[in-house]
């Protein structure tokens, strides 16, 4: 035992499992307290999108706090305004509220519905969200998360919240009713296990809720902000599909790589709903901040300038490539499921059995529900990297025994 996971013993709530210490990261390595190199294909679950110490991003970091890290929402900062427009502008007309996670961000979307179920639905509070999915940690996105062992010890939960299987329109259907303020949904669900949901279900959900005139709320924390190589997962599921061009929730929340690792979360919320918020009806203190708002800023322009979307889609190309080409040599794999930096290797055993195998052959993935390893990789990743991680994984997958 080293000296940094005794102190983690001793001092810092046992609520992981952790395998080993990471010191530093460039690109998409990270290296460990014993030197070894590691290819970061989880990202820290989702989160680092340009990847470790990108240069843009250092160099924010280097200059920003020495104008102006932080002045709480008593006050307008020069970044956040910008921002929130270029946000606004890759969705569609409305209003973005900023927060710090994605638990916060989703808490937002709920008390959206709360507001609307009031002033629109004679006071209706019920929220439809889905099975296998996962919407954060705390007492309301723990309640909205249709995952029992999330829910272990924490009853009695928050009253409001039903759950039906995802990606199954007649479930929904059945479910929505007078009680019903909103519907809320991943567009892919991550941590259940990489499952994308189908254009059907989007178009027929989009037209049920609207029918109903309930609240459809998306849950992008990890599937928005370009991960499925569009800004949001619905607009790469529904390319090219001419009913769909028009689809568009009535609210967004997103978080992980919209920060590429500092804390931050938002909400978009269209033009229609945002006279629901007034002055002090919600707020948070670090959402927005001048340092928060300005790495949001360096990311999307990184993101811009350096073509990262199409890399996205390239990337999405060799990886799945190469993943089916495993699949049809190694029996362990199940499937490979997913879009763009977000791809799923089923296998055939639990997480607690693949990752050591993945860890000693260098690769870093984020474990997930239904037996799944999930490929996130860096935005910047280049072909020769998918090349290397997929070399590591045929050497991870050679030593499961199942
Ligand atoms: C879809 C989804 N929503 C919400 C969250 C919670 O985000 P955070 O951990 O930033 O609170 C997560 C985290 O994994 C997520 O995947």
């Amino acid at each position: 035992m080293s000296r940094t996971t005794d102190l983690y013993d001793r001092y810092i709530l046992n609520t992981a499992k952790r395998s080993f210490t990471l010191v530093r990261g460039k690109g998409v390595r990270v290296w460990d307290d014993a030197g070894r190199d590691l290819i970061d294909f989880g990202t820290g679950v989702a989160v680092s999108s340009l990847g470790h110490a990108h240069p843009a991003l250092v160099e924010t970091f280097a200059t920003q706090p020495g104008k102006l890290i932080h002045c709480s929402n008593l006050y307008y900062n020069e970044n956040a305004g910008p921002v929130a427009e270029k946000l606004v502008n890759l969705v569609a007309p409305g209003k973005i509220f900023f927060a710090n996670s994605g638990a916060e961000a989703n808490e937002g979307l709920i008390k959206l519905a709360r507001l609307y179920g009031r002033a629109k639905r004679g006071g209706a509070y019920e929220i439809v969200a889905t099975t296998n999915s996962f919407h954060g940690r705390t007492m309301a996105t723990i309640t909205a998360t249709g995952q029992e062992k999330i829910h272990a010890g924490f009853e009695p939960l928050l009253p409001g919240f039903v759950h039906v299987p995802f990606d199954d329109i007649k479930a929904m259907k059945a479910a929505i009713g007078p009680q019903t303020a909103a519907v809320l949904i991943e567009g892919v669900q991550g941590e259940g296990g990489v499952f994308p949901s189908s254009p059907g279900y989007l178009k027929e959900l989009r037209r049920i809720t609207k029918e109903a005139g309930v609240l459809l709320l998306m849950d992008s924390v990890q599937c928005g902000f370009f991960r499925t190589g569009r800004f949001q997962s619905y607009e790469r599921i529904l390319e090219g599909d001419a009913d769909g061009a028009d689809f568009r929730p009535d609210a967004i929340s997103m978080a992980k790589a919209i920060g590429g690792g500092f804390p931050i979360g938002a909400f978009w919320l269209s033009d229609a709903h945002a006279g629901l918020f007034a002055v002090g009806s919600h707020n948070t203190t670090y959402g927005g901040s001048p340092l928060g708002t300005a790495v949001i800023g360096t990311i999307l322009d990184t993101i811009e300038k350096d073509g990262l979307v199409q890399n996205i889609r390239d990337r999405e190309a060799d990886l799945v490539g190469g993943l089916r080409e495993l699949q049809s040599r190694y029996p362990v794999v199940k499937a490979v499921r997913g879009l763009g930096a977000m791809i799923g290797l089923e296998l055939a055993v639990e997480p607690a059995v693949s990752m050591p195998k993945f860890h000693e052959a260098g690769l870093l993935l984020a474990p997930a529900g239904c037996r799944t390893l999930r490929y996130l990789p860096p935005y910047i990743v280049t072909q020769a990297e998918v090349g290397e991680a997929l070399e590591r994984t045929e050497k991870a997958l050679k030593g499961i025994v199942f």
